[in-house]
This record gives C-alpha cells, structure tokens and sequence, in this order.
C-alpha cells in the first residue's frame, strides 16, 4: 500500500499563491541581526517560499532529548509576519555528533567495506534501525511543535534521499536486503530461479547466505545486482515513509514531499516508484558549467520531473542563481541564464522556482556556491536578477495550474537503464541515455514538445512514441507499447531493447523478443563495433555503437548497411501496424542520421513543433483547464528571433510582436 492511498492531505497549492518563489534557507548561520535583514529583503524580491532547517539537527537537538526550538520559533514567525510560507524539513538530512558517537552502527558502508565517517552530511544508512528512531523522534518533535504554524505549508523530508551514497553494503543493510528478498520471492527457490544460480554454482539453500553484490573476484550475478538496486531505491523510499508515517499522525492535513535529483547524472534511484508516495514532486537541478548544450540538458530534467509527476504541476526546489561549488571549475550563470533556466523550468511544468540558498554561506565547504544574496550584497547582478525574476514570476502568475501539452512521448525507465548498464553486455558503448538524449535533443532543437513516460503508463494521445535502448521491459508494458501502435501512433524501437525480461533474463527466439512481432524483425546475432569505429549506410548517414543482423520478418527495410560483413542488412525498417506503424532502428545514427529520421517520425506521425521560429529558441506550450493557453519562448541564442505567435506578452503586458530578443524570453497569453 502507498502512503497516498493511506490519506490524502490538503494540496501544497492551496497554501501559496501564484508561482511560489524562494529557496532553502538556513537562518541558523547566521546573528539575528543579518536574520531581520533577510526579512527586508525577502520583501524586497517578493519571495513567498523557503525550505527551512535542512541541515539544522545538532542546533535543534544540541544533546540528546534536550531541545532549542526558540530560534526556529523566531525564524518561523518572522516569516509568517512577511507571508512567506515554510516547507519545513525534518531536519534529518545530517545526524548530529553526539548521535554518531553514541551510535556509530548508523553510518553508511561502501561495498569494499568502508565506513563513511560524520564531518560532512548524509552519514547514515536509511536501513539503520536506531537511525530511524532518531529520526522520527526528532521529526515528531517539529511535527508537534509546529503543526499549527500559519508558516507551515509543506514538510521537506530529509534532503536528496540517496545523494552522495545511494548502495549500503553494512550488515543492517545485508539484513534488510534479506528480509527485502524474501518478501519479494517468498522461497529460495522462487529466488534461485528468478537469478539464474544454476549458473556458476550460485545456488542458494536459504535466504541466510544472500549478502549484498559487494566485490568479488568475477563479475557478480546480474539479478542480484539488479535486486540490490530495487533494494536500495526501496529502502531509501522506505525511511521517507517511517518519517511521514509520523507527520502523518501529528499533521494530517499537511502535504509532504523529498527533493529528488531527476536528471541526466541520476540513475540509482526508481522516480516514479517513489512518485506514489510523494504528496507533490520536487526536483533540484543544477547546470553543468562545461556543458555548452546545458539548456538542452535542462530541459531534458524538466521533462523528466513532469513525467515523473505524471504531468501535474511540480516544484523546482532547488537550482542555483549563478556559480556552483562543486564543479572542477564554477564559471558563474551568463547574464539572463538565471531568468532563462528559471522560465524554462516553468515552461516545463514547474509552478514553484526555488533555490539554494537564500544567502551565500560565509563559512562551511558551500561558500563559494551562489545564491539569492551574493557576498557582494545587494549592489550585485545577482542580486538585480533576483529582484526581476520575483517581479516576472508575479507577472506569470496566470500559468499556474496549467499542464505542458506533448504529443511525443520518449518510455523511459529507471529498471531498463539499471539492468542494461550491468556488466556483461555485448557493448560497455551502450548507455542507456545515449541515443535517448540524442533524440530529445533533437526534438528540443525542433520546438517539439516531449513528455517522459513510465513504459506501463498510458500512451493514449500520443502520435510519436520513441523507445531508446529499453533493454528489459514487462510483457505488460511490451503490449502497453504495441496497443500505442494499434491504436494510431509511429513507434520507433531502437536496438537493444525488449531484449530481456523483469528478471534480466533473455527472451529467446531472437531478438528482440518483446518488439520482434510489433516490429516485424528478426535478430539474428549482435555486431557491436569496436572503439571509435563507425559505419556507412546506405542513405549516405553515419552510425556508430552498434550494428546487428536484423532479418525482415513483415517489416520493410528503409535503410541498410553497407559494410562488410552486413552489407544490404535492414539498418532501419518499418511495420505498418493498425491505424499506426512500428518502426525498428538497428544502429545509432550520427547527428545527421538522427535529423533525417526524426524527420520523417515528425512527418509521418503528423507531431509538430508548438511554433514557427528562428533557430536558437526553445517553445512550449501550457494549456490551462479552461482553455488558456502560453507558449513560452526562451531565446538562447546572442541574436534577436522571430517567433510566430499572437496574444499579450505577459512579462511586458503588451501585445507580442514576434521577436524575442537575444537571450530574452517571452510568454504569450495566446489568442
Ligand atoms: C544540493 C543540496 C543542497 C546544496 C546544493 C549545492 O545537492 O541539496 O543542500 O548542497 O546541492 O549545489
């Protein structure tokens, strides 16, 4: 059962008005005086919501039992006072000394067997039994203390789950991977069979001689490492759940949520299982300075988060103003970027923008990361696009509510990327967000919309369904794929897909198993190329990665190879299925080849761009219930674009006159 099918507490929504703006902010560094400031300034850039006592354990519980509520109490009226609205954390994010010392069982290990000691933050493991009651014990003390707080609008549980350590290989963790596993199989046998120990003498005689896939002298079974990934994005979910189990009690009305980390660096843990316990969905993002595609790699996140919210309005939790820490080399936001990435992620889905921090630390390791006041103070850029975005986030306040409509759906699985990255492939080449991205990206350049959807959800609606490198899949979810088909979409299925089951075992009768009667193909044996190598095809487009035997069996070929030894081999067919048809990709196209085929998916499958506009602009639209609908243009490029679009521009509040300037954005309240 999931916690939202326990009870259901009030909507954050109803707590805030417009799109809440803010960040996480951490009063307890600094004097009361600073403290009062930061109520004037908050005023002053019209923020309306902050994530409050993080990191803040050893000031609220300084010794074990004795308690110091009185600056949180100060914090949290002051804030009421301006209006701003809490989400409160639970203040477990980074276990106090005195309980490190007392109990140093709770500290997370590492598969080679290393303890990671206290002295920075996130030193537990989310399976430690004494962890958890301390954790609720001081999570209940918040609860009781400020259930009735006019601030409180919001619990912010722990931080990050399963940031800087998301495997815990210690012996409380092997415990609850055990019992884990014998909830999931029931018997050894069940157990033996799903992982294949006939193989290599795996066999098990009881559940007591499972430990966690620590190091081993060869590679280790896939399913248990695949159960052991399922184990730990479970049992991080698991300790969210004994937390909320308790603001539950104390505070039923009030909505909780954890900050995720959706994007293209975070795989281990399985967002939309946790999705169903999430009372809204939260994300953190931060750019890659060095990336000079990072909007791309943005939008790719934002995308992301809103499938893993099922496509309902979510909150940007956290993003940075301008420079991170904690990248090789921190170059700092562009003029603008700060106001493009914020309306990128509103343009996305997002009806709350939020940062880290408030205000720049001037000690600890996270004094050279941005934030909303610079060291500088208010005579900074920073600062002035600060105030602006509050400004313009006012100005938008019409969006809110409203859902980005996509009619391009790219499947995508937290289960296919864990068990298609395993050891043992035929291909280390293959990642399972490769070819994924490269297809996103190219949509982004087009001005198509995409959602991400969770290969069981619901593909009604769409016209252009992309399946990338899916490696394992459900039968389920293989039907769910090919009903989309039936029913009147393009499906495009790449190599290295439906080739195994939920076990990680193969689908036999040739590849790839769950695909071959949708896709009309056969595959006979896998050519993967060797490093750096690639391949000419017959369209004159280059590929490289993969290349494989592919048969015709009711597809028609629309590419092929042209090499040695696969030469007049299908490299891309196509199946008419239904109202739809199934198309098969059999290598992965350079940036040319990928233009040509999302080409002729655009073409084929009638999905379109949300606008007509100059290169170098990103478009979206959100539609509200009643109709109204935005498009969001947010130029990236150093020049002025034209963009076809009729309505009043919200930002400005005069009517659109088709150009967005260089760096600038717009959003139109379309006619
Ligand atoms: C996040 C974290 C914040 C802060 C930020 C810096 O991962 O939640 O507390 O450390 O990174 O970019």
């Amino acid at each position: 059962m999931t916690l939202q099918e326990t009870s259901s507490p009030a909507s954050v929504w109803n707590n805030i008005e417009g799109i809440a703006f803010g960040g996480d902010y951490n009063p307890e560094q600094w004097p009361v005086s600073v403290r009062l400031e930061d109520l004037e300034l908050m005023k002053e850039a019209g923020v309306s919501f902050l994530s409050v006592g993080i990191f803040s354990w050893a000031l609220l519980e300084p010794a074990e039992g004795t308690y110091d509520f009185a600056w949180l109490d100060e914090v949290m009226d002051n804030l009421a006072g301006i209006g701003v609205k809490v989400a409160l954390a639970t203040a477990t994010a980074a276990p106090p000394a005195w309980l490190v010392r007392k109990h140093p069982e709770i500290l997370p290990v590492t598969a080679d067997g290393t303890v990671l000691g206290p002295g920075s933050r996130r030193h537990y493991t989310p399976s430690s039994a004494v962890y958890r009651r301390y954790a609720t014990g001081i999570t209940r003390k918040l609860a009781e203390r400020y259930k009735d707080h006019p601030a409180l609008a919001l619990w912010h549980v722990d931080n990050e789950l399963g940031c800087h350590v998301s495997e815990f290989y210690g012996e409380e963790d092997a415990a609850a991977f055990r019992s884990w596993l014998k909830r999931r199989y029931g018997t050894i046998d069940a157990l033996n069979a799903s992982w294949g120990t006939a193989f290599w003498s795996q066999n098990y005689g009881s559940f007591d001689e499972i430990l966690p896939p620590a190091v081993a002298p060869s590679t280790l079974n896939p399913g248990q490492q695949l159960d052991f990934q399922r184990f730990n994005s479970w049992a991080l979910m698991d300790y969210y759940r004994e937390l909320v189990a308790v603001l539950r009690e104390v505070t039923p009305g009030v909505p909780c949520t954890t900050n995720l980390m959706a994007s293209s660096a975070t795989k281990s843990m399985d967002y939309f299982d946790w999705a169903k316990d999430l009372d809204v969905i939260a994300n953190d993002h931060y750019l890659v300075a060095a990336d000079p595609e990072r909007q791309i790699e943005l939008a790719f996140s934002a995308d992301l988060t809103r499938g893993i919210a099922g496509g309902d309005p979510w909150i940007l939790m956290e993003h940075s103003t301008s420079a991170v820490n904690w990248q090789p080399r921190n170059q700092p936001k562009m003029p603008g970027e700060m106001l493009r990435n914020s309306l990128a992620h509103l343009a996305r889905g997002a009806d709350a923008v939020m940062f880290f921090q408030w205000r720049q630390s001037f000690a600890g390791s996270e004094k050279f990361h941005s934030a909303m006041v610079p060291h500088g103070g208010r005579d900074t850029r920073v600062w002035r696009e600060v105030v602006d975005l509050g400004a313009a986030l006012k100005r938008l306040a019409p969006v809110r509510g409203s859902r980005v409509e996509s009619r391009v759906a790219i499947v995508f699985d937290y289960e296919a990327w864990w068990a298609g990255e395993i050891d043992s492939k035929p291909s280390v080449d293959v990642k399972y967000l490769d070819l994924l991205r490269a297809f996103h990206r190219q949509l982004f350049l087009r001005g198509v919309s995409v959602d991400m959807v969770h290969p069981s959800a619901s593909l009604e609606g769409y016209d252009l369904v992309l399946v990338c490198t899916l490696y394992s899949v459900t039968d389920e979810a293989a039907a769910n794929i090919a009903a989309a088909a039936s029913a009147g979409a393009t499906v495009l299925v790449s190599y290295f897909s439906g080739i195994a089951d939920e076990k990680d075992h193969v689908r036999l009768g040739g590849y790839p198993g769950a695909f071959r009667d949708l896709l009309g193909v056969r595959v006979e044996e896998f050519h993967p190329l060797l490093a750096g190598t690639q391949l000419k095809l017959s369209d004159g487009t280059i590929s490289s990665v993969w290349s494989e035997h592919v048969h015709l069996a009711g597809a028609e070929a629309l590419q092929t190879f042209t090499e040695y030894p696969l030469e007049g081999v299908p490299s891309l067919t196509k199946r008419s299925v239904g109202a739809g048809a199934a198309w098969y990709l059999a290598t992965f196209p350079d940036r040319e080849g990928i233009e040509s085929i999302v080409d002729q998916l655009l073409e084929e499958s009638g999905a379109a761009p949300v606008a007509a506009a100059d290169p170098g602009v990103e478009l979206t639209r959100r539609r509200s219930d009643d109709g109204r609908s935005f498009l969001f243009a947010i130029n990236h490029s150093r020049s002025s674009a034209l963009v076809q679009a009729s309505g009043v521009e919200l930002l400005s509040g005069e009517r659109f006159e088709g150009s967005v300037p260089a760096g600038g954005v717009v959003v139109v309240a379309e006619d």
